[in-house]
């Protein structure tokens, strides 16, 4: 099997990884990519975006399968030029990406099909989302806006005041997000633990992943801006096998009904974030591809052959699949370049990679690129620092060992990944 892997972030390493592990798989090829995915895959100077380019490069090199890891593509409907020119692909049409692409969407998405959410408004007139945020405000213990589209993470702000609230309101308006910003959610805030909930579905059959749970924030105890994620474990604890039962029955059984009443061809991951509330697990938001970096700590705990798994999913054969998971817990701690998320320098000679795989960590690239031999940073989130263990203790200090030999000017990370299963 020859698969063509589009993104080049540590979710895409990850995933040109665990796809090299499969019996049947002769070639990997990844567009972008990235220094690290080079070790497994073959690099292809295509970005994300250039879909064209993209299915040109699958039909002229015999690709049999295409895995998209990022959202814009998805969003932009790379799923459905491959499929229109008969190229199988892993992952949801355009229609279906609206589930991540606008919020308002996939907000009413959840309503018509009974999955539990936050309850809120949607504006396309400031005056109004600034009435609304400061009626609600008061009595609650915030509210949560959200700009309509993808905004790489930046769009949603958590506020506790009605200042807060109301300059955000206003940042969005402000056209700081460009089109994402057009349409504004007001949302209540939901109190509780977060989860990832990943899952498989073809449409047919949906199979969730090992849970696992990512840190937004930027500093240790979660604290600071947020970000693309900080780390990872696998599996979180708060998703006991009756939490997981409810959200069978509650998001994910409705979501895949949801996706066949609405005629959606849907062929790929489902990432459902949720909020473990008193009232039972509420969804935050719907991505329509893996997360990163939760990718990192599931997919090493993934026992089985993950290309025929996709290939399978794509054919519309995911009923014959049954996965099984390592019983080890995994922790994957993002090292970051200083300043991230704001600001960040590029070009930093990265060192000690292969003093932290000896210890025998896997070390996920993400913002990663070879320099003339050396590995330099070349973006915020660089490397993905993945290990396993017999308990998350244990994981955790194993991945811990291994950052410890890694370093670069300006290197951050966070100290406390896994803190809420580890108990600190
Ligand atoms: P989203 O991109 O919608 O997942 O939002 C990013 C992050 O903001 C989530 O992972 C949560 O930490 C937080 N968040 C989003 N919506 C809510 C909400 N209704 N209540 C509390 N926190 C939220
Ligand atoms: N880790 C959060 C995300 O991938 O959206």
């Amino acid at each position: 099997m020859r698969i063509l892997v589009v993104g080049g972030g540590g979710r895409e390493h990850a995933l040109c990884w665990k796809l090299a592990q499969g019996k049947d798989v002769e070639k990997i090829y990844c567009g972008p990519g990235n220094a690290g995915i080079a070790n497994v895959a073959e690099n292809v100077a295509i970005q994300v975006d250039d879909l064209d380019a993209l299915a040109e490069f699958a039909e002229s090199n015999g690709v049999d399968l295409t895995v998209v890891g990022p959202e814009v593509p998805l969003c932009s409907g790379i799923a459905d030029l491959f499929m229109s020119r008969g190229l199988r692909v892993f992952g949801p049409t355009q229609a279906a990406a609206m589930l991540e692409g606008s919020k308002k969407f996939s907000k009413e998405f959840m309503r018509r099909n009974n999955i539990p959410t936050a309850e809120a408004a949607s504006f396309a007139d400031e005056e109004a989302a600034r009435k609304y945020v400061s009626a609600k405000i008061a009595g609650n213990p915030g509210v949560v806006v959200k700009a309509d589209g993808l905004a790489a993470g930046k769009g949603v702000v958590v506020a506790t005041s009605e200042r807060e609230a109301l300059d955000a309101v206003s940042e969005c308006f402000s056209g700081a997000f460009g089109d994402a910003g057009a349409n504004v959610l007001v949302e209540e805030l939901l109190i509780g633990e977060e989860a990832s909930i990943l899952a498989l579905t073809d449409g047919n059959t949906i199979i969730p992943l090992a849970s696992s749970q990512d840190h937004k924030r930027a500093l240790d105890g979660d604290l600071g801006p947020n970000t693309g994620g900080m780390g990872a474990y696998s599996p979180a604890p708060v998703v006991t096998d009756e939490l997981m039962s409810e959200i069978n029955e509650k998001v994910l059984n409705p979501f895949l009904q949801g996706v066949n009443n609405e005629g959606m061809d849907y062929r790929g991951i489902i990432y459902a974030g949720i909020m473990v509330t008193n009232a039972g697990p509420k969804v935050l938001e719907f991505n329509v591809r893996f997360g990163d970096p939760e990718t990192q700590a599931v997919l090493a705990r993934l026992d089985g052959d993950l290309a025929d798994i996709m290939l399978k999913t794509s054919e519309k054969r995911l009923s014959e699949v049954t996965l099984e998971w390592s019983a080890e817990p995994a922790v994957c701690v993002v090292m970051a370049a200083g300043g991230y998320p704001g600001a960040y320098e590029k070009g930093k000679v990265i060192s000690g990679i292969d003093d932290a795989e000896r210890t025998g960590a896997v070390v996920f690239h993400a913002g990663t690129k070879n320099d003339g031999g050396k590995i330099v940073t070349s973006g915020g989130r660089v490397l993905g620092i993945t290990t396993k263990g017999r308990d998350i203790r244990e994981a955790a200090a194993n991945a811990y060992a291994a950052v410890e030999k890694i370093s670069w000017d300006g290197a951050q990370y966070r100290g406390d990944i896994a803190h809420r299963a580890i108990g600190i």
